[in-house]
């Protein structure tokens, strides 16, 4: 039976999102409060929006960089091999540094990414995801702030996509797919 198609269904509402974004930004300024060296790192290309979002609610000094890891191809499949395809264009040494994701899955990623950023000894590093699917998990990693947890469906929007597609959804849907029945 082929795949013919999908329909998105809404999960989490862009006013939900925008909420939860103000609570997680109040605590991020208190756990950096003071800081004036802040660099918020995004991970291409999933989480654009959120970070677009998150740094705008944020009240503190902040630079922005970016960081490109591979984890999906065009599939619904993760892939446990992690390779850096756009490594950071600043320095992190001795800075404060946020990692922002999209979604932590099975943790191969983000546990990656942050290996990485730690051996440039930076003087802070913490991370927060947007959605969190802790079932999916197959290594030991967690977040230091989550913006949802879901469940084991595979969602896009605000930023998240499905075949580089719905990424300009302004909400998290829930993607199903629909087999053809001829
Ligand atoms: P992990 O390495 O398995 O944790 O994969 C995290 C990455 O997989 C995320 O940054 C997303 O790019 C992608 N991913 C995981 N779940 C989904 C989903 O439901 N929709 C779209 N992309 C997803
Ligand atoms: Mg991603």
């Amino acid at each position: 039976m082929a795949q013919t198609g999908y329909t998105v269904s809404q999960m989490i509402s862009a006013k939900a999102i925008a909420a939860r974004i103000e609570d997680l930004a109040r605590e991020i300024e208190q756990d950096f409060a003071g800081t004036n060296k802040l660099v918020v790192v995004g991970l291409l290309r999933g989480s654009f929006v959120f970070i677009a979002d998150l740094v705008r609610e944020l009240d503190l000094p902040v630079e922005v960089d970016f960081l490109e890891a591979s984890s999906y191809g065009n599939a619904m499949e993760s892939s446990r091999e992690v390779r850096i395809l756009k490594d950071l264009r600043g320095e992190i040494q001795a800075r404060d540094v946020l990692v922002v994701e999209d979604i932590v899955d099975t943790g191969h990623t983000l546990n990656h990414v942050v290996g990485l950023l730690r051996s440039r000894a930076p003087a802070r590093l913490k991370t927060i995801a947007l959605l969190d699917k802790p079932v999916r998990r197959e290594v030991d990693f967690r977040a230091d702030w989550i913006g949802f947890e879901i469940p084991d469906e595979f969602v896009v929007g605000y930023g998240i996509d499905y075949a580089q597609r719905n990424r300009n959804l302004p909400f998290i849907g829930k993607v199903t797919l629909h087999e053809d029945a001829s």
